[in-house]
């Protein structure tokens, strides 16, 4: 571990020296995540559930952010990994995550993961039909072991006609349908065998508004079918992600707090087998809310110029490093200026970035005073859905430096 500089830590990393200094050594942008944030996220959501049901698992959505050192951070937290691939699977095994605490998700398993996942006793949660056959193969090929596994639930999300779901989805393509009686066939099928246990019910939602009353009818619904189908024993209920962490005022105003959603949840799983002597766990599967606001992007300023009467200013960056669905928001942003003028005003311009793309835009109509050749423009709240995303197109992905405290490290190198 490379330690950079021992001062303050915004000292460092808002003051144009030390950014020449990090440019020097790790190139002209890079991302910086903020290890201290990262923790804090981590106890805030933990403490909002744990204090209200103590039976409480976090499993981290690598999908959002697998940067190995950020997840075996936050396994060293006590973080599960919530995983929908192989290769997702494969990473949490090597930064040591004990494969029971592995939440195997996602619509696509085949026959070799499934037999690989219930051989090391991970959670698997069954999203489609398919997925049956294979564990139903492997339980009769294995008498003598107790075979568990949980099923990710469809069911009809909508309030009064109107489905909360991304983009105007009406219905969710993912997990087993409850209306129309798929589930039901699914748990007798699977019951049909004797050593296979059904000890999980998933359900996962991406909706727009990350509502917690959408929370309080999924746990509500997952409760509601745990009795119906007498899962006698059931291990877990999973609410899956799509909670709002501390998101920027710029960005969204009003979210509610990790203790409004932690309320809701926890007050029904309580009511619903607060007299059990063994109550099954909850699990929520954080991603967008436990790292977007840990990591900055940096950029240098490359150009300033004007064409016909709009300002642009060239980074070396790009909109794949920041927003890859290129929403036209602009994120929080700080300018860090080699030179202050004081006599120049704030006037209009655009951020782009160094593809060939017309639409390379990290920032539209921004009002400040223009950043000049040689500053740098920091990017916040940049951590969910950005790294993963981010393709070698033109140019390899940036750096990633951890900042901990007082020290500045490399934890991943400017790669292709
Ligand atoms: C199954 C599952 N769990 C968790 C998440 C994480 O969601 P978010 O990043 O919105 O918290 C997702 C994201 O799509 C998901 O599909």
């Amino acid at each position: 571990m490379e330690v950079l500089a021992n001062t303050g830590v915004n000292d460092i990393l808002y003051n144009y020296n030390s950014l020449k200094e990090l440019e020097e050594r790790y190139g002209s942008s890079f991302y910086i995540l903020n290890v201290n944030k990262l923790r804090e996220n981590y106890r805030k959501i933990e403490h909002a559930f744990k204090s209200k049901y103590n039976e409480f698992i976090i499993g981290y959505s690598y999908k959002t952010n697998y940067v190995p050192f950020l997840c075996k951070e936050l396994a060293m937290l006590g973080a599960h990994a919530e995983v929908v691939s192989r290769l997702e699977y494969d990473l949490a095994i090597k930064i040591g995550v004990d494969p029971r605490n592995i939440i195997f998700n996602g619509p696509l398993k085949n026959k070799n993961d499934i037999v690989f996942a219930l051989e090391n006793k991970s959670k698997i949660n069954i999203d489609s039909i398919y997925e049956t056959d294979f564990v139903k193969e492997y339980s009769e090929n294995n008498p003598s072991k107790q075979i568990k596994v949980g099923l990710r639930v469809n069911f009809d999300l909508s309030e009064d006609g109107v489905s909360p779901l991304v983009e105007g989805h009406e219905i969710s393509r993912f997990g087993i349908c409850y209306e129309n009686g798929d589930l039901h066939s699914v748990i007798d099928k699977l019951h049909s065998v004797k050593n296979i246990q059904i000890v999980g019910l998933h359900g996962h939602f991406s909706t727009s508004h990350r509502k917690v009353e959408t929370f309080r009818r999924i746990t509500q619904v997952l409760c509601k079918i745990a009795k119906e189908t007498n899962l006698t024993n059931l291990e877990y209920i999973d609410v899956g992600g799509g909670i709002f962490g501390e998101v920027p005022k710029i960005l969204i105003e009003n979210t509610p707090s990790f203790d409004d959603y932690a309320e809701a949840i926890c007050s029904i799983m309580d009511h619903e087998f607060g007299h059990y002597k063994k109550r099954p766990n909850l699990i929520l599967e954080p991603g967008i809310s436990m790292v977007a606001n840990t990591f900055e992007f940096v950029a240098k300023v490359i150009e300033t110029k004007r064409i016909k009467d709009k300002n642009f200013v060239l980074v070396d960056g790009s909109v794949h490093n920041i927003k890859p669905t290129m929403h036209k928001k602009n994120l929080p942003m700080k300018i860090v200026r080699q030179n202050e003028d004081k006599n120049k005003t704030s006037e209009n311009f655009n951020i782009v970035g160094y593809t060939c793309l017309e639409k390379d835009y990290l920032a539209y109509n921004f009002n400040e005073k223009i950043p000049q050749i040689n500053d740098y423009v920091i990017f916040e709240n940049v951590g969910a859905y950005t790294i993963v995303f981010n393709p070698s197109f033109i140019k390899e992905k940036p750096a990633i430096i951890a900042n901990d405290n007082y020290e500045i490290f490399l934890v991943r190198k400017n790669n292709k």
